[in-house]
């Protein structure tokens, strides 16, 4: 199959999943390690992801959200369980799996914005320069920035820089776009206009997203599907069917409804044990 022959860093079975899951993160616990102490930052994390799924993590801070997006990202491996992409073992990073991030520094700031999308292109190998070029100018047009190809990323606004890392990570086709709270250091107003966006594009580009926030109204706008983390370590406390939800319906009974159900589950849950250690 010509899209397997994409996957980097991954090994294990041949064949797809049999469940037709597109990811499977299967029971995963995640920890970090100094020399003092073990930090465990998710604890035995389970869910799916389908082809075209819009998948939102939810969770307060540090329930570790990030580190398991690393995780999917391949930057780093579980204590305990397995992540899997078509069936595959995810054992390094590649660039079926590719993130965004809050950060609006996430672009080098010699490069042009063309250059800033190609990049990525050009360095897998994926594409020859012509192509790239092509492919990079498609989806800058497709975030409304193909006029702005020839600047460099000072000149453009924090939602500008949020698109251009959206049409560089989309350029490269992913199997999995990962987005860690990538709206996050915008105004509201831009926020909101992002969020539009972005379900604009996925109406046209049908991409698989795994979309990481601990803001409840955006987890209902952007996601058909929340899993719902609990505090420090994370595990999975619920997962939500949000595919209802639009930003149309942001306000509306129902959308006030669901996002207290959200709310009380995130809050008034019952406090976890720390699963912080000592090493011995
Ligand atoms: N490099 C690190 N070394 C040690 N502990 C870390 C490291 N990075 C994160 N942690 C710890 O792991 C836990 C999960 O962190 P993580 O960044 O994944 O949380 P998060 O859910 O993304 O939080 P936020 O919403 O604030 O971004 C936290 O307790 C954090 O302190
Ligand atoms: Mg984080």
């Amino acid at each position: 199959m010509a899209r397997q022959s994409r996957i980097h860093g991954v090994s294990g079975r041949d064949a797809g999943d049999p469940t037709g899951a597109l990811l499977q993160v299967d029971n995963v616990s995640l920890e970090y390690r100094t020399p003092e102490r073990v930090v465990r930052a998710t604890h035995r994390v389970s869910f799916d992801l389908h082809e075209a799924d819009r998948f939102v993590l939810l969770g307060p801070s540090g329930c570790g959200k990030s580190t398991l997006l690393k995780a999917i990202g391949g930057f780093i491996a579980p204590v305990e369980g397995e992540i899997r992409l078509d069936g595959h073992r995810v054992t390094a990073p590649g660039p079926d799996r590719i993130v965004v991030f809050q950060e609006f520094d996430q672009l080098p700031p010699w490069k042009t914005v063309m250059q800033n999308v190609m990049f990525p292109l050009l360095a897998s190998r994926t594409l020859g320069r012509k192509e790239a070029a092509e492919r990079a100018l498609h989806y800058l047009d497709k975030v409304g920035l193909a006029a702005f190809a020839d600047v460099h990323p000072h000149q453009l606004s924090g939602g500008m820089k949020q698109r251009v890392a959206i049409a560089r990570a989309l350029a490269m086709q992913p199997r999995v776009l990962l987005m860690d709270e990538p709206f996050a250091a915008l105004d509201a107003l831009t926020r909101r206009k992002m969020q539009e966006e972005l379900l604009e594009l996925w109406d046209d580009v049908r991409f698989t997203l795994l979309f990481v926030t601990h803001s409840i109204e955006e987890a209902l706008v952007v996601g058909n599907r929340i899993a719902l983390l609990s505090p420090h370590p994370g595990r999975m406390r619920a997962e939500i069917n949000s595919h209802d939800f639009t930003l149309a319906s942001q306000g509306g009974v129902e959308f006030q409804a669901a996002a207290q159900r959200l709310h009380n589950m995130l809050f008034e849950a019952p406090v976890e044990p720390r699963q912080e250690r000592l090493v011995a």
